[in-house]
């Protein structure tokens, strides 16, 4: 008689200090019970980054759950891999006939998915399809902690200001092995004024909204206050006490709030290893500004 594998009942644990937690028994290659998406979507709100292990999932399958969470995203630079899911990516350094599979070396730096733009990400999906057996982790960093964190005369500078978020403003020095954007592709994503403090729209926290390499300056702002104040605000928000790094494994599936945190992807021997990502992301909405 075939043994049926049972998988664990549905539970929420939290995974370390910073924030984040692992979802355990959830089977999202199959569509998920009502009490289940509950959960989950529960779960986000609380943790902003929300890892599964252990998953087997078809573009469809991502299609399907990123689907929980808004309506699909697809993003403005997608190379469309798979035809019948535009809204699914690939990141990679794998080439084939030449030509690499996906995205390489996307987001090494700090940011918020699509900051730049008026309507901004909510939830962004990446699930491990191949991974090097060291680096290449994903660093999470939790902007609501960091905030309510944040000194006193620190948190006066900030509140009640807004930020221009571009994302041609730093392009060319973050991705130096890509090609250069046209003129074309500038003009399509012009910058986007933000509050600097946002509200959550589910659990009202307030959260630091900049990352420095997007952030091209503090509006009202003189450059050089603005620049260092910038700066100083990456760096205190991504201090390891609010940040957790994520190891990935073969089947990891992570979900995270771009409006509550950062990422970043870390480097990995890409001479030697192959990394494949499949990516999928909801669309957003304009940030809502903290109320003091
Ligand atoms: C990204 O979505 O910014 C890239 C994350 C990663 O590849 O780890």
């Amino acid at each position: 008689m075939e043994m049926i594998k049972e998988r664990a009942a549905p539970r929420v644990e939290r995974l370390n200090e910073a924030l984040g937690a692992r979802m355990v028994g959830f089977d999202l290659s199959k569509p998920l019970s009502r009490s289940d998406i509950e959960t989950i979507l529960k779960a986000f709100a609380e943790h902003a980054v929300l890892v599964f292990h252990g998953q087997k999932l078809e573009p469809a399958d991502l299609s399907r759950f990123t689907r929980h969470f808004g309506p699909l995203e697809v993003h403005h630079m997608a190379e469309l891999p798979f035809p019948d899911f535009p809204e699914v990516r690939i990141l990679s350094n794998v080439r084939k006939d030449g030509k690499l599979i996906g995205a390489n070396r996307a987001g090494r730096h700090w940011h918020s998915d699509l900051s730049y733009l008026d309507e901004t990400g909510l939830a962004t999906f990446l699930y491990c399809v191949e991974t090097p057996p060291a680096g290449g982790n994903t660093k999470f960093a939790d902007m609501a902690a960091a905030y309510e964190a944040l000194p006193k005369e620190m948190k006066r500078k900030v509140d009640g200001r807004t930020a221009i978020h571009d994302r041609n403003f730093r392009y060319s020095e973050l991705y130096p092995d890509r090609k250069p954007l046209t003129p074309e592709q500038i003009a399509a994503v012009p910058p986007s004024e933000h509050p600097l403090v946002i509200q959550h729209p589910v659990t009202g926290r307030k959260a630091l909204f900049v990352a420095k390499d997007v952030v091209s300056h503090i509006v009202g702002m003189e450059e050089t206050e603005s620049r260092a104040l910038i700066d100083a605000l990456e760096a205190f928000a991504t201090q390891d006490r609010f940040v957790y790094s994520h190891p990935w494994q073969v089947g990891d599936l992570v979900v995270w709030d771009n409006r509550s945190t950062l990422h970043q992807a870390t480097p990995y021997d890409e001479a030697e290893y192959r990394r494949i990502m499949y990516r999928t992301q909801c669309k957003g909405s304009v940030p809502i500004p903290a109320v003091a």
